[in-house]
């Protein structure tokens, strides 16, 4: 062969096998709601930028009809390429390449990905659109994934971990996007189960669709497992950037600034008028975040899973933060098992990527129940004590409102290491609320009294004067400040600042046993 037809042979085996399964299967990929393994990466990527990596790889299958069955790219699509300008690795299952199915190979593939993410320090995005372990290869299919959850594990707390989950995910295989750090599913072709319906129909008799059991919205409100729900491919895409936007590369790293960086000195007065008279009447503590924060922007978290509080991403002078509120219009911001692992979990995440946590405590007291004692509220509540505790980031805490108890606590109160803490005039921190506390202590007194509703709101009242303010704890130095609500913004971008050079050194260990 000359030089040249050498060069052709090299750029027709190319187009082929980026062609994945073919035509007909492409065609069907699209027809049911889905982009290629290819135009998903395209559109992650900036323009030009992808590096492909492993594309003649092959299987070495020779059982149930594999033998010398070619699939393009073994079925997925690594590479690198970069996002809004930094490095990020990728590995996008093919549908069209036998279901996306993962044998030896493809398994290869997706491990020496996830290596070089390792020693680039750089974020790993897994795309998942997969008929899940091939059943041709056996064993080898099963260690494949022995070998990816192996080195998820390895990645974690190391770069950040990004899973899409565009298409089926079932079985064991839904393990490893459960081993990542954040998950963004598609409505409608994105499937996620360990067993499906017809297993459970067999097993247990209920009966129940692919949707509400597997899907996205099933998946993020139900089992906290999914953090975003995208529409369609394209907005998957476009909230796994957005994500990355906020974070940093690895674990050393800082997160990228944006904006000018400039400190907001302005007051907001609307913030004042924001916490109602009443102490039992509800506001919206979204209001106050998207005020707090650089152009209002703040990508929440696990919107619809457990929305008594609010977990998300935001910017501050420019800076990555993570904020964490209470929300007194769901169950009156109390916390409960799910508002429990939905804050421990990101405090985790954010300690682990260098990204300041900034807290909106308006917190009732930890949910009373049966159902809460017997799911393990105390192991659950005890998660954000150890996140919280274990967090060396810079950490500021407002107390808007009520800070009662245990979840005053758990809501990083000084004691757990907060380095800032204000209180709005409207705050109150106390062991619990007026009508609880009263009962305990004057129980006998009100019985006892001519006029027993006269005497309870007595002690109500006496209580309210004593407890129901953030300066009894300011006296004690666990509220650095107490301010005007229009000045809250003014008080995080200075606190932020000044924290920036923070450095907290632990005693060496080998993990310690954040409560399971
Ligand atoms: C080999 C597979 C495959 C698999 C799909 N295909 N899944 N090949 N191993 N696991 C192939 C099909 O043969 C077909 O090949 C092509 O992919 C598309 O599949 P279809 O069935 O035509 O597509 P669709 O109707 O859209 O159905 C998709 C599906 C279904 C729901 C995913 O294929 C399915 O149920 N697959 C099996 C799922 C499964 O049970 N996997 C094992 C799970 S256990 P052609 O050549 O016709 O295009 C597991 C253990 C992991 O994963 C353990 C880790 C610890």
């Amino acid at each position: 062969m000359t030089t040249k037809e050498k060069i052709e042979q090299l750029q027709q085996l190319k187009s082929h096998l980026w062609a994945g399964g073919g035509e007909k299967r492409v065609t069907k990929q699209h027809e049911s709601g889905k982009l290629t393994a290819r135009e998903r990466i395209a559109l992650l990527f900036d323009q030009d930028t992808f590096q492909e990596m492993f594309l003649f790889a092959q299987h070495r299958a020779t059982r149930f009809g594999l033998a010398g069955q070619e699939m393009p790219a073994d079925g997925v699509v690594t590479g690198i390429g970069t996002v809004q300008g930094r490095q990020v690795l990728v590995a996008s299952q093919d549908f069209t390449v036998s279901g996306g199915s993962v044998g030896e190979v493809h398994a290869n593939k997706i491990c020496q990905i996830q290596e070089m993410a390792i020693k680039s320090g750089s974020p790993l995005v897994i795309i998942n659109d997969s008929g899940g372990a091939r059943i041709q290869e056996g064993i080898d299919a099963l260690s494949g994934y022995g070998r990816i959850f192996y080195r998820n594990v390895l990645l974690s707390g190391v770069v950040p971990q990004i899973a899409i989950i565009a298409g089926p995910c079932a079985g064991g295989a839904a393990y490893s996007p459960a081993l990542m750090d954040f998950i963004i599913m598609v409505k409608g072709t994105g499937k996620l189960f360990i067993t499906g319906p017809q297993v459970i129909k067999e097993v247990t008799g209920e009966v129940v669709s692919d949707e509400e059991l597997g899907g996205a919205y099933a998946q993020e409100a139900h089992s906290g497992n999914v953090h975003f729900i995208a529409e369609n491919d394209q907005q998957a895409i476009q909230i796994c950037q957005k994500l990355l936007s906020f974070l940093p590369s690895n674990n050393v790293e800082d997160a990228p600034e944006y904006g000018t960086g400039e400190i907001i000195f302005a007051e907001d007065k609307a913030l004042n008028a924001i916490i109602p008279d009443d102490p039992r009447e509800g506001y919206n503590v979204k209001e106050v975040i998207l005020r707090l924060i650089d152009g209002g922007d703040f990508l929440e978290i696990q919107e619809h899973f457990a929305p008594n509080a609010i977990v998300g991403f935001a910017r501050v002078n420019g800076q990555s933060v993570g904020v964490i509120a209470n929300q007194p219009i769901v169950s009156a911001g109390a916390l409960d098992i799910n508002a429990s692992d939905k804050i421990a979990r990101f405090v985790r995440f954010c300690n682990v990527f260098n990204i300041p946590l900034v807290t909106l405590v308006d917190v009732p007291g930890f949910l009373p129940g049966v159902q809460q004692e017997y799911g393990g509220i105390i192991r659950h509540g005890a998660k954000m004590l150890f996140a919280y505790s274990a967090a060396t980031v810079p950490k500021i805490t407002i107390i808007l409102r009520k800070a009662y108890g245990g979840a005053y606590l758990a809501m990083c109160g000084k004691d757990l290491g907060a380095d800032r803490v204000a209180a709005w005039p409207t705050g109150e921190v106390a062991v619990m609320g007026a009508a609880g506390a009263v009962n305990i202590i004057y129980g006998s007194e009100i019985k006892k009294a001519d006029d027993p509703e006269a005497a309870r709101k007595k002690f109500i009242a006496e209580y309210e004067a004593e407890f129901a303010n953030p300066y009894m704890g300011a006296s004690r130095n666990l509220i650095d400040d107490v301010i005007e609500p229009k000045d809250t913004r003014r008080y995080l971008s200075l606190a932020l600042e000044s924290l920036r050079t923070k450095r907290e050194i632990r005693p060496q260990k080998k993990h310690g046993l954040i409560p399971l």
